[in-house]
């Protein structure tokens, strides 16, 4: 179970694009938005680029918080591929990783950040 007080990121969702922790949202707050969950981007290649990256570098453990990072590091990369360390912590700074396994989590999203500008 997450957290239930918008905290943990493990709910994320993207509401009209932008990560969103859906047990803080209200429905009447996201009608007329769109919202879409993980599997809603099950096609997108970015996020396969990133599901093969969280693999190859070992970014996740118990996986409780790996649907929020992929969400917030999808939005992340569409938005802004700077590959800079700084920036991808800040944009995942909404999800708690609870093995605390950033830097892994850091480097997969650097690596298909990097990737995605060569
Ligand atoms: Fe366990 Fe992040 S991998 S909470």
């Amino acid at each position: 179970m997450a957290c239930e007080q918008g905290i943990c990121g493990a709910c994320t969702v993207l509401v009209d694009g932008l990560p969103a922790k859906s047990c803080i949202v209200l429905a009447v707050q996201a009608a007329g938005h769109e919202v879409t969950t993980l599997e809603g981007h099950a096609d997108d290649p970015q996020l396969e680029r990133l599901r093969v990256a969280f693999h190859e570098t070992h970014a996740l453990q118990c996986g409780f918080c790996t649907p929020g990072m992929l969400l917030s590091a999808l939005c992340y990369l569409r938005s802004s591929p700077d590959p800079r360390e700084g920036a991808i912590r800040d944009a995942i700074s909404g999800d708690l990783c609870r093995c605390t396994g950033y830097q892994p989590i850091v480097e997969a999203i650097e690596r298909v950040a990097r990737a995605g500008i060569s």
